[in-house]
């Protein structure tokens, strides 16, 4: 790979600040490899829709499509009513770019404080689905502001959706120690979708003899996320499920400012599009506190994907050298003081 031709969108409150640090990260680890790293900005969110009305264009999604890759900061912006910026424009990318793979990983690094009391080791990945279930859109309301309103969110769960998913998910799990898929759902009351999940799962992990699995009712891994966390290797799910799983797995590890994610069209007909698993936290925006770590490691999964493994590998060790100073100054009494520019400055030092 000569040239990484990189989508920009900052997006809205920490995200610029945030993801500005992960440019700077993937500037020094590509350019040390010699890899022109081509950044083209999309002014995407708050200030775009004020400015304009407009969320996303299908030229924005043209355009988007001619990238490599896509690193995102955050959307959403109190200024903007609820659920405009989300479904017009972050849904919108991940559906329309086919991001059916919205993996995200949670790792306990050494020291960082968990709010577990025994948290023992936590390594695992959610492989959230990311373009069907209760995000599709599908419902509507009659008698609005009445008595007899009546609502419906409806749940879509294709085979072709559930599988491909499914069998990404086993994958991943055979490239990992334990191979280990647990699936998550609530089979015993939502029993059309939850069938369709369970058979599927039966059906292709006949296909990976290597390859362990279990399930779990999504009340009961709520749980078993906070009480043994150490038993899951790669949970499987569907899009509301993972959504909220995830953040309680950011919260395990840590908080949700170090957890990454990737949207990923793993079969390259789309660019993917990398992010911190965080919101756009308008309350702390512009003040330099916003800690930029999952941003940084967002760019460890962006850099796997466009095939530069040891790019990435080298990212994950500064960030692991850096969580450890974190962890060894905290144990010293001296606790450290995230800033968004300073904990980029350490890292590159690392680096
Ligand atoms: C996330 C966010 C989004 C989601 C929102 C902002 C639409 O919570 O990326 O987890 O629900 O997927
Ligand atoms: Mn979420």
């Amino acid at each position: 790979m000569a040239e990484l031709n990189l989508a920009v969108i900052g997006g809205d409150g920490i995200g610029p600040e945030v993801t500005e640090q992960a440019l700077r990260v993937l500037r020094k680890v590509l350019g040390s490899r010699v890899i022109t790293l081509t950044e083209t900005e999309y002014d995407l969110g708050a200030r775009r829709w004020h400015k304009t009305g407009e969320t996303l264009t299908d030229a924005d999604i043209d355009a988007l499509r001619d990238h490599d890759a896509i690193l995102l900061g955050a959307i959403g912006d109190p200024s903007v009513p609820s659920g405009i910026l989300e479904r017009e424009l972050l849904l919108r990318l991940r559906f329309s770019l086919d991001h059916y793979v919205n993996l995200r990983p949670s790792i306990l690094y050494p020291g960082v404080p968990s709010p577990l009391a025994n948290p023992d080791e936590i390594d695992f990945v959610v492989v959230r689905e990311g373009t069907e279930g209760l995000y599709c859109g599908n419902g509507g309301a009659v008698r609005v502001g009445t008595e007899h309103e009546i609502a419906t969110e409806v749940s879509v769960n294709t085979a072709f959706g559930v599988r491909r998913l499914v069998r990404y998910a086993f994958e991943l799990a055979m490239t990992r120690e334990h191979k280990h898929v647990t699936l998550v759902h609530k089979h015993n009351v939502l029993v059309h979708a939850g069938h369709l999940w369970r058979r599927t799962v039966e059906e292709i992990g006949a296909e990976y003899p290597e390859v362990t699995t279990d399930y779990l009712h999504i009340d009961a891994a709520t749980i078993f996320l906070v009480t043994e966390p150490s038993r899951f290797d790669v949970i499987v799910t569907d899009n509301l499920f993972g959504d909220i799983i995830t953040d309680e797995a950011g919260a395990i590890t840590g908080g949700v400012g170090l957890a990454a994610s990737a949207n990923l069209n793993p079969d390259g007909a789309a660019p993917s599009m990398f992010e911190p698993v965080h919101g756009s936290a308008p309350d702390i925006a512009g003040e330099n506190v916003a800690d930029p770590i999952a941003a940084i490691a967002s760019t460890v999964l962006l850099l796997r994907y466009v095939g530069q493994a040891e790019a990435a590998e080298d990212v994950q060790r500064a960030i692991s050298a850096h969580m450890t100073m974190r962890a060894e100054a905290a144990a010293a009494g001296d606790p450290y003081r995230v800033t968004t520019t300073g904990v980029g400055d350490d890292v590159l030092s690392v680096l």
